[in-house]
């Protein structure tokens, strides 16, 4: 067994430990937040998204250390760093220097190895310290990658609509920036995003030709993509849609023919599914696709696949 432990026990570490209890490749042995560990335990236990559960935690141990070189890690294959405040390979180092093998980050990073599986992670070459990248960008990439091989891309434009995170206000209140300091539950608010920074890191040659924003909205959890490609050339929709058709099932991406919305994608374990009914072409060159993720279990199935991967070549 893979054994793992988790620093941040918030929506992500929270999800990821739900998912690793059952998951029989894993053991979760350690989980350090700084925050009281009865209340870690109650949050793991009930929550207003997924429910209550009555899965066993007694075997893991909580520790509430705000200083990570304070976490004892020598027995770790794994540590999930689900903090959201450590993103550096300096800082990430860390959970290295403190005995774990291997580190992965729940966020896209600057200056460590992103992986998404089925886009890069063929180039893995057993680096310690790594990354699966974003949700946005597990959302986006796979589906992309696949439209911009088959029929040639001009140039995207991305619009996120993602559910309000933690970092967001219940109410109006001093936060990082302007609008991120308004209250999330009642307000559709525009942000600047970064889904230009972290999809063309893995599409390179799309560097200038992403443009992307982002829209938090009053819900508590799902992701939707509003993804326009220019095409370099004229097709059917016809042709698109047998495509994505041939992509379902794979890296995570679902091909899907029901009209959703939001609340039905909760617990999906797709990373990307395609609407059908929103796959639409203008004047044969420009693209629209909806994708939809739950943004926490869409997400740490992946993170969860990269684990083993990464735990494969360890061995
Ligand atoms: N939520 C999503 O949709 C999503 C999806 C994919 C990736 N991510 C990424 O995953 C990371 C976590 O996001 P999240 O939504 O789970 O955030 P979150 O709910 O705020 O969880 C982060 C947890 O880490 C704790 N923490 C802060 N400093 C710490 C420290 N020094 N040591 C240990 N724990 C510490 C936080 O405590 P305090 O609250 O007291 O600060 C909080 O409990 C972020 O990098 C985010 O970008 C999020």
């Amino acid at each position: 067994m893979i054994k793992v432990a988790i620093n941040g026990f918030g929506r992500i570490g929270r999800s990821l430990s739900r998912e690793i209890l059952k998951d029989k490749r894993f053991e979760l042995v350690l989980v350090n937040d700084i925050f009281d560990i009865d209340m870690m335990k109650y949050l793991f236990k009930y929550d207003s998204v997924y429910g209550k559960t009555s899965q066993n935690i007694d075997n893991i141990c909580f520790t509430s250390n705000k200083n990570i070189k304070d976490l004892k890690l020598n027995d770790i294959d794994i540590l999930f760093e689900c903090s959201g405040v450590f993103a550096t390979k300096k800082e990430l180092q860390t959970h290295i220097d403190n005995g774990a093998k291997k580190v992965i980050l729940t966020a896209h990073s600057k200056d460590i190895p992103n992986y998404i599986i089925g886009i890069n992670d063929n180039e893995y070459s057993n680096e310690d310290i790594i990354s699966g990248s974003s949700c946005t960008a597990n959302c986006i990439v796979p589906v992309l990658k696949s439209i911009d091989e088959n029929f040639g891309t001009k140039r995207c434009n991305i619009t996120t609509i993602h559910s309000y995170t933690s970092e967001q206000n219940l109410l109006d209140g001093k936060n990082s920036d302007t609008r991120r300091c308004r209250a999330a539950p009642t307000n559709i608010i525009p942000l600047s995003s970064n889904a230009t920074n972290t999809t063309s890191f893995f599409l390179p040659h799309l560097k200038n030709k992403i443009y992307s924003t982002s829209i938090r909205i009053p819900v508590e959890n799902s992701l939707l993509i509003d993804l326009h490609i220019e095409l370099l050339k004229k097709y059917d929709l016809s042709k698109i849609k047998e495509l994505l058709m041939t992509i379902s099932g794979k890296n995570g991406i679902n091909f899907s023919c029901e009209n959703i919305v939001s609340r039905d994608i909760r617990n999906s374990s797709f990373s990307s599914i395609i609407d059908e009914k929103f796959t639409q072409i203008v004047n044969k060159d420009f693209l629209r696709l909806f994708l939809w993720q739950d943004n926490e279990h869409g997400y740490i199935k992946r993170v969860l696949e990269l684990a083993c991967k990464a735990n494969y070549h360890e061995k």
